[in-house]
Parts: C-alpha cells; sequence; structure tokens
C-alpha cells in the first residue's frame, strides 16, 4: 500500500473541519490526494492547505472514488448517510459524530486509551464526545492506579462546540453589550453573553441530557468498564474555546496524592497544572489552541470514601475532535 494516503473531510468548512486541516498539516501527515467536501452552500469556496489552495465540492454519494480515508464531521444525519456508503467504496471512516459511537460494532477510540480498539474496525471508527475525551485524559490515569467507580462531573462548555455559528453569536453578542444594545439569541435559546446555560443538548425521559449521558455511556465503552457510572451538569460558558470539567470521583482502593500525581504527570497529551496557592491551575485561556489537555486542583475528596476532586481543561476543537481524529488516522 502506498505511503500516503488520499484523504477526503466531510464538513471541511466547519469548526472541526478548519481544524483538521491545520492538525494535518501540523502533524505532516502523509496525505496524498486531498478532497474537501461541505454542503451546497460551501461551493465555490477554497481552503488552504500546505501553501495550496483546495476547491471546496459539494458532498455527493461518488465523492469517495479512490479516497482512502475519509474524516466525517458534518452532523450525525450526514454520517448516517455517507459513511457507509464511503465504507462500501472502500474507504475508512472517522467519525466524530455521535452516529456510531454506540455501535457495538464501531470501535469508540481515544489513542492514548484504547488504540488498540482500532484493529477491530470494520469500515468505521467513532471519534468520542469532546467533553468524554477530555474528562478521560486525566480519568485514566488515575481509574488505571486506582480502578474507578462513579464520579460526578459538571462541565463547562465553550460555545465553539456548537460550532462556527456559535462562535460568531458570542462575538456578536460581546459587541451589542458593548454599544449597548441588546444582544440577540440565534443559536442558543438565550444569551450566551454575561450568562451560562445549563442544558446542552436535547433533554430525556430521565432528567439528564443527551450530552450528559454521552460521558457514562460513551466512558464504559473507552475504559471497557461497564459498571462505570457518571452523573453530569453540562453547562455553556461564554468562552472561545476549550471545554473544562469539575469531577468528583470513587475509586476502589485508597487513593494516595503523589500516586495520583505520578500517574498523571506520566500521561501522555496532559499536563499537570497544580499549585493553586500560586494560582496554577488549567484555563480555558492556556489549553484552547493546544493539543495537550490539562489537570489540576487536585484533593482529596471530602465527600467520597477513596475520593478524589480534579479540574481538567482540553481543547476540545482538538483533543475533543480534529487533534484525536488524525491520531486515529495516524494508527491506521
Ligand atoms: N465543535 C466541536 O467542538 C466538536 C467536537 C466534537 C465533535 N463535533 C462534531 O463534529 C461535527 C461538526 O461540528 P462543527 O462544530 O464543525 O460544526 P459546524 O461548524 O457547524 O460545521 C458543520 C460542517 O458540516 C457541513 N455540512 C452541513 N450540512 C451539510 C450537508 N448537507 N452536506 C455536506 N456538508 C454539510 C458544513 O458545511 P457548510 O459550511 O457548507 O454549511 C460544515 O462544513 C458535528 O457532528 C459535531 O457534533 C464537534
Amino acid at each position: 500500500m502506498s505511503a500516503t494516503k488520499n484523504l477526503a473531510i466531510v464538513g471541511a468548512t466547519g469548526a472541526v473541519g478548519i481544524e483538521l486541516l491545520k492538525v494535518l498539516e501540523r502533524r505532516a501527515f502523509a496525505v496524498g490526494r486531498l478532497r474537501l467536501l461541505a454542503s451546497p452552500r460551501s461551493t465555490g469556496k477554497t481552503l488552504e492547505f500546505r501553501n495550496e489552495f483546495v476547491s471546496v465540492e459539494p458532498l455527493r454519494s461518488d465523492s469517495f472514488k479512490g479516497i482512502d480515508i475519509a474524516l466525517f464531521s458534518a452532523g450525525a444525519g450526514i454520517s448516517s448517510e455517507f459513511a457507509p456508503l464511503a465504507v462500501k467504496a472502500g474507504v475508512v471512516v472517522v467519525d466524530n459524530s455521535s452516529a456510531f459511537r454506540m455501535d457495538p460494532t464501531v470501535p469508540l477510540v481515544v489513542p492514548e486509551i484504547n488504540g488498540d480498539d482500532v484493529r477491530g474496525h470494520s469500515g468505521i471508527i467513532a471519534n468520542p464526545n469532546c467533553t468524554t475525551a477530555i474528562t478521560l485524559m486525566a480519568l485514566y490515569p488515575l481509574h488505571r492506579a486506582f480502578g474507578v467507580r462513579r464520579i460526578i462531573a459538571a462541565s463547562y462548555q465553550a460555545v465553539s462546540g456548537s460550532g462556527a455559528r456559535a462562535i460568531d453569536e458570542l462575538r456578536r453578542q460581546i459587541a451589542a453589550t458593548a454599544a449597548d444594545q441588546d444582544p440577540i439569541p440565534e443559536v442558543y435559546p438565550h444569551q450566551i453573553v454575561s450568562n451560562v446555560i445549563p442544558r446542552i443538548d436535547s433533554v430525556l425521559d430521565n432528567g439528564y441530557t443527551r450530552e450528559e449521558m454521552k460521558l457514562q455511556n460513551e466512558g464504559q465503552r473507552i475504559l471497557h468498564h461497564p459498571d462505570f457510572r457518571a452523573s453530569v451538569t453540562c453547562v455553556r460558558v461564554p468562552v472561545f474555546r476549550s471545554h473544562s470539567v469539575a469531577v468528583s470521583a470513587e475509586f476502589e482502593r485508597s487513593v494516595d496524592l503523589e500516586v495520583a500525581r505520578a500517574a498523571l504527570i506520566s500521561f501522555p497529551g496532559l499536563d499537570l497544572k497544580d499549585d493553586p496557592a500560586a494560582d496554577i491551575y488549567p484555563m480555558p485561556i492556556q489549553t484552547g489552541g493546544t493539543d495537550r489537555c490539562a489537570v489540576g486542583r487536585l484533593r482529596r475528596d471530602v465527600a467520597f470514601e477513596n475520593g478524589l476532586s480534579f479540574w481538567v481543561s482540553g481543547d476540545q476543537l482538538l483533543k475533543g475532535a480534529a487533534l484525536n481524529a488524525v491520531q486515529i488516522a495516524e494508527l491506521l
């Protein structure tokens, strides 16, 4: 097989798609032909890749001829319809949407945690939910050390997690507020500037939102831990980029803070920033735009037996989406 791969990016013009191009370029992925696909609205646009301008084409059922790997990030509907067509054309799909994440025949992969699961794919590999991936980057090394039973968590999720239109919305609302005008919500049900919105995704019968249940459901698959439990409150905050999560975790074995620190420091892709008295802790303003997640505010939990609380931040467009997808493509 050739050393270069012919790649298609479905959703190339979106918030994740643009990052995919940058990550491929930054990591010197051996791209042969590159096909950029989006909706018909983007016909005529070009995007820059390695100092060349590549035309964006409308996605069609025959878009995958001659392609080796397709990176999908155009929503679950598009993935459900077009990923099986791509697989039929001999393409391996890495999917950023939620369409296949709970399909037992589709590996759900964070390379640092369960990269070996990629081997079991039959054409499609799913990228996890962004909040799940970032939380597990800190939880997994602790799980290896002490055996996690359950967590209680609250997320602080950036607007770029809702795509390019939401980034524009926060920008517009900041400008409106500065000009003493009313911030008009379009993407979110309420203004996001100077506010936090404690609902992300649709509300389920059990009162949790779909986004909140992903941490338990996807976490069980990625950790190979069917008994893992997660009670999560997902909150949208007026931050442009990088999600943060406050986590209290209960473990099977007693927690030693020094062992926890050592486990976190040695985990790839993760930095320990933990000196709160000196104001050193992870913040989205630092993790935004970087590949590495950061964990801090480490403390023995006063409510859980064998408990540890921590705060983790990570760029959800990168580790939560584009970077993780390219890392999976590298494993292929
Ligand atoms: N944003 C994140 O942090 C994040 C993290 C993890 C996973 N994801 C997932 O990644 C996917 C994309 O998210 P995003 O934030 O990048 O959204 P976005 O900024 O809204 O971009 C959506 C992309 O999908 C394309 N698209 C829309 N309708 C299409 C159609 N009918 N045919 C072909 N392409 C179409 C858009 O093309 P046009 O520009 O032509 O409309 C655009 O390229 C979603 O499934 C999301 O759940 C996002």
